[in-house]
This record gives C-alpha cells, sequence and structure tokens, in this order.
C-alpha cells in the first residue's frame, strides 16, 4: 500500500509523532507549512485559537506530494480549541477530491481530539479507517511508542 502522511506541527509534537510513523511504515511525509504567523501568546496561542475555533481557512506552502497517487492518506494535526488546525482544515479542503482512504492522528493536552476527527470525517466526507490521538504527557512518559505501534497495525490489517 502506498502511504502518505500530511501533518501540520506548529511546536513539534506532531511532527515528531509523523516521523516515527511514516519510519515504522517506511512511507513518505508532506509537511504542512502555516504561512501564518503562529508565534508567541498573542498571535501563536489566542488568535490560533480563535482561528481554530471559527473553522478558518489559512494561506498554506505549495504541496509537493499529489495524494491522488497514494492508497490512503494519514492526517496528522495537533488539536487547538477542540479543533483542527486552519492549516490542516485548508490542506483538506484543497486536497479532499484526491482521497481514496484515510486515517487520523492528533497530538493534544488531552480534550478535543474525538470532536476534532468527527469534523475531520465531515470535512472529508469519508470515514477514517483508524485514529489516533496522543497527549503530550504520554509523549514525555515514552507511552506513545506502544499507541502508535496499535495504529500502525491497524491500519496493516484494513
Ligand atoms: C492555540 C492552541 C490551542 C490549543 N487547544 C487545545 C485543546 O483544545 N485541547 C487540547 O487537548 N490541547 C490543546 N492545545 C495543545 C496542543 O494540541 C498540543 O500542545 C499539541 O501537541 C501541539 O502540537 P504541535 O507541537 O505539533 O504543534 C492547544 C494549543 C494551542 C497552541
Amino acid at each position: 500500500m502506498n502511504i502518505l502522511i500530511a501533518f501540520y506541527s506548529r511546536t513539534g509534537n506532531t511532527k515528531k509523532i509523523s516521523k516515527l510513523i511514516s519510519n515504522s511504515l517506511n512511507c513518505e511525509y508532506e509537511e504542512i507549512i502555516d504561512l501564518k504567523k503562529r508565534t508567541g501568546f498573542i498571535i501563536g496561542f489566542l488568535k490560533s485559537g480563535y482561528d481554530a475555533t471559527r473553522n478558518k481557512s489559512t494561506s498554506i506552502n505549495e504541496i509537493k506530494k499529489d495524494p491522488m497517487i497514494f492508497d490512503l492518506i494519514i492526517l496528522g494535526t495537533p488539536i487547538w480549541n477542540k479543533s483542527m488546525t486552519p492549516a490542516m482544515r485548508t490542506y483538506i479542503a484543497n486536497n479532499k477530491s484526491k482521497f481514496k482512504k484515510i486515517a487520523f492522528f492528533c497530538t493534544e493536552g488531552g480534550k478535543g481530539g474525538i470532536k476534532t476527527f468527527e469534523s475531520m470525517a465531515n470535512l472529508c466526507d469519508i470515514e477514517p479507517i483508524s485514529t489516533l490521538e496522543i497527549t503530550k504527557k504520554e509523549i514525555q512518559k515514552g507511552y506513545h511508542l506502544e499507541k502508535i505501534n496499535t495504529f500502525i497495525q491497524e491500519l496493516k490489517s484494513k
């Protein structure tokens, strides 16, 4: 199966998980870059959270890998205000017509993953074959590795 991981990460947690999944599956990845400034407390946190809550799109980098040629797209996003990030929303809106199968993962403080996966599935117009929610605490304690393994086994079985 030809697999692509498409992820957005502001502070590195989602990127770290993306790389671990990509190494395990030996698959390609596309890093989605938000071209809006997202650093600092006011813009990075408050404005970004507001943008996510209001279902805002944003400007993203030019995509290098055509989702059309992949059998499965794994979409990874941090949770912002119990929502997907504007960068992930924009990527999905621009590319969903090319998705065949999808799976989701997120990193989060601890709240909003399930609700976010529901809105991502609605936006994609198809259901994910598997999902994975990882908290910052789980990453710190090293529990993420086992969860990633389970996720990968699920993907391989479908
Ligand atoms: C603007 C903003 C809003 C956030 N809102 C939530 C939230 O609603 N629920 C939650 O569990 N974590 C929330 N977080 C925490 C992030 O989801 C978490 O730190 C994530 O791992 C960051 O991923 P990254 O390092 O890939 O950017 C928020 C973080 C930011 C910056």
